[in-house]
């Protein structure tokens, strides 16, 4: 069975203070690593070290928004994989929606960050997922299709041991719209059978493709009830120990089913 992870984006939220009185809360109620269940926190870059600091020790793993892929120099404002691994962080979420769409980012840019992430030994979560236009037009598998296989280009299988792909549709993204469980199934399984394609099918079944896209308490447990679901990505409701710790709550009570 694969393992649930969930994962909060901050984004560009919290401050030192929020941002470490918020990591503490979800340390202290996950102390420590669970089999069934992992937990990861993404806080803006400025806070890595304060956020690693305040949930060492605990079940709860630091991860960033971004890197870039080169390994150092004249890359002004821009952080590198080795820097990420130096202040702790082991995950890395690349090919956010905001990341594309915000700043522009090309599925080729982006398989260089997964290239140089991978490379460099963090875990990449690799972002996919449709705008609401091109679910309309009916091209939401074309759209995963290309951004799988850009991103993806030249990661072999051994690479991509330590892949994780979140499902975020762009419309559900900080809208309070959530998809609707089988509106993420069958995106996810959909997703599941170009990783078997391009890849073979014991590696599919093992590759966790997590769900992002307005999760909170109250939906997380049936969308992550679906079989191909193995997990979710959450912004907004990541901000509040309150929201979150149930959202985890709710991974581990289908884990022990
Ligand atoms: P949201 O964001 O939960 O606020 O919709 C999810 C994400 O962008 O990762």
């Amino acid at each position: 069975m694969r393992r649930f992870l969930v994962a909060g984006n901050w984004k560009m939220n919290t401050d030192r203070v929020t941002g470490t009185a918020l990591a503490s809360a979800l340390a202290a109620a996950a102390p420590e690593t669970d089999d069934a269940v992992e937990v990861l926190v993404c806080p803006p870059f400025p806070y890595l070290s304060d956020i690693g600091a305040a949930t060492t020790g605990s079940g709860v793993q630091l991860g960033a928004q971004d890197v870039y892929f080169e390994a150092s120099g004249a890359f002004t404002g821009e952080v590198s994989v080795s820097m990420l691994r130096d202040v702790g962080c082991s995950h890395v979420i690349l090919g956010h929606s905001e990341r594309r769409h915000v700043m522009g980012e090309s599925d080729e840019l982006i398989n260089r960050k997964v290239r140089a992430g991978i490379e460099g030994g963090l875990h990449v979560i690799l972002c996919v997922g449709e705008l609401l236009s091109e679910r309309e037009a009916g091209q939401t598998e074309s759209v995963l299709d290309r951004q799988l296989t850009g991103g993806l280009d030249g990661v072999s299988e051994e690479e991509a041991m330590d892949l994780v792909i979140a499902y975020e549709p762009v419309w559900a993204i900080g809208t309070g719209v959530t998809a609707s469980p089988d509106q993420a199934e069958s995106a996810h399984a959909h997703i599941r059978k170009w990783v078997t394609d391009r890849y073979n099918s014991v590696f599919a079944d093992r590759v966790r493709i997590l769900y992002g896209g307005s999760v909170k308490p109250d939906n997380a447990q049936t969308l992550m009830q679906q079989p191909n679901v193995d997990g979710a990505l959450v912004g907004g409701a990541s901000l509040k120990a309150n929201d979150f710790v149930p959202i985890i709550g709710a991974a581990k009570t289908l884990a022990s089913v």
